[in-house]
């Protein structure tokens, strides 16, 4: 018997008893033992549940049992999901969890524990929700040195953005719905500002380029300063505004990862992920280019791959997992300011003006455009020299194109 005790009975955590629940059967036989949920910690009462008499309130009682083997931490953030986290390894039980706040601010230190504990620290369902991307990225495309990664790695995002160009709601009437659904964060801002998406990349860029790369190293950019306006323009010339995450590859092991609004040609694949969807594409020197797609958020997506972590863990309680990376270092990462590319720029100002700021420009047009607003696509240039050419221009939006 697997005995499993879940963290935080949110949307996530809720998913998760209900997957374990409801394909019980095929799970037990998958793993060829029986998977019991045994506890749930929550600080909240859930009198009408049918998991009533798992409750518990006191996490020593999980951290005690010795019949526990794998503790699923869905509460989310770096605070309590740090200590029980902690405590969970230092008792010799594997965890499994959705939280990629925590696995990016402190991936290395838990990874290190759980090898030291002779037990694993699973997150598969902490970048991209239900797709398979991180186990794919270990173990399918091992065999290539990887140089790229490119994802719309926040469903929030992409549904607000989408239920704005497609619906015309309002930014805030589109995050209520984003809500509603389960898909954003406790606090929101850290879907809209860009930061859960900084998080994922910074997994992403661990896994695939072995070293941690923490937050604070990744310059980070949300979809606040996304305009309408802008989605004309560039719908106009064939591109969509996502909100991307990237990590390139760079010389001696250094990485350059930053998250951005960026133009995506239609062409692209990516310009067609829509709504909580998320998608990552991925280059390695021996495959080329890999996608992966699918729903990036809510409660059984998510769950799906939370429980494919606890079915690997339950069908062999003792396996050496080796998922780790380096510990990073303070100029781990170089700054996108090395990177050329086009640039969509919206600005007070003349077609001329324009010209003269930028040389050959490629101009953009909306219907309804004010008098005076020039909206045009620059020649490849990194994002000091676009900043010097634009100097004396009052600018309003300003995001790279994807090449
Ligand atoms: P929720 O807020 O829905 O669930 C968290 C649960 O944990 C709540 O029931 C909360 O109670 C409870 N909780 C808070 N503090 C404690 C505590 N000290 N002890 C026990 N329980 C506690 O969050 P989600 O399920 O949406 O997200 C969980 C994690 O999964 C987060 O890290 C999130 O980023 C991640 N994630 C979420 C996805 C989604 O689609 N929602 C997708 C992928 C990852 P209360 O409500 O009373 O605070
Ligand atoms: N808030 C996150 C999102 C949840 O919208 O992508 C999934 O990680």
């Amino acid at each position: 018997m697997v005995n499993v005790a879940i963290l935080g009975f949110g949307t996530v955590g809720s998913g998760v008893a209900e997957v374990l629940t409801k394909n019980g059967g095929l799970i037990d036989h998958r793993v060829d033992d029986l998977v019991r949920l045994k506890y749930i910690l929550d600080v909240r009462e859930f009198p009408d549940s049918p998991y009533k008499d798992c409750f518990v309130k006191d996490f020593s009682v999980i951290e005690n049992d010795p019949e526990v083997n794998i503790v699923v931490e869905t509460i989310g953030g770096a605070k309590i999901a740090l200590e029980f986290t902690t405590r969970a390894l230092k008792a010799g039980k594997s965890v499994v969890t959705s939280n990629k706040e925590l696995v990016a601010t402190h991936g290395y230190e838990l990874l290190q524990l759980a090898r030291e504990h002779g037990c694993s620290y699973l997150f598969e369902a902490s970048v991209g929700g239900g797709i398979p991307i991180l186990r794919p990225l270990t173990s399918c495309l091992a065999a290539n040195e990887l140089t790229q990664i490119t994802g719309i790695l926040n469903g929030t995002t992409n549904y607000i953005l989408t239920r704005m160009i497609k619906a015309g709601l309002t930014f805030d009437a589109a995050l209520k719905e984003a809500q509603a659904n389960g898909y954003a964060e406790q606090d929101p801002t850290a879907d809209v500002d860009g930061h859960d998406a900084c998080r994922k990349i910074c997994i992403l860029s661990a896994l695939a380029f072995g070293e941690h790369v923490y937050p604070e190293q990744v310059p980070t950019q949300g979809i606040r300063d996304v305009s309408l306006e802008d989605v004309a323009y560039a719908d106009s010339k064939g591109y969509k505004i996502k909100l991307l995450g990237r990590g390139i590859r760079q010389p001696e092991g250094k990485v350059c990862a930053f998250v951005a609004p960026h133009l995506v040609p239609n062409d692209n694949p990516l310009a067609g992920v829509e709504d909580v969807f998320n998608a990552i594409a991925v280059t390695g020197n021996a495959i080329g280019d890999v996608m992966f797609y699918g729903r990036g958020a809510g409660k059984l997506p998510t769950a799906s791959a939370v429980v494919a972590d606890v079915i690997d863990i339950a069908k062999d309680l003792k396996k050496d997992r080796h998922n780790s990376w380096g510990p990073g270092a303070p100029d781990l990462v170089v700054s996108s300011d090395i990177l050329a590319s086009r640039w969509y720029v919206r600005a007070d100002g003349t077609a001329d003006q324009a010209k003269q700021a930028c040389g050959e420009i490629e101009l953009l047009s909306r219907s309804g455009a004010p008098a005076g607003e020039v909206a045009f696509l620059t020649q490849p240039m990194t994002e000091p020299q676009v900043m010097e050419c634009l100097k004396g221009m009052p600018v309003h939006s300003r995001f790279r194109v994807l090449e």
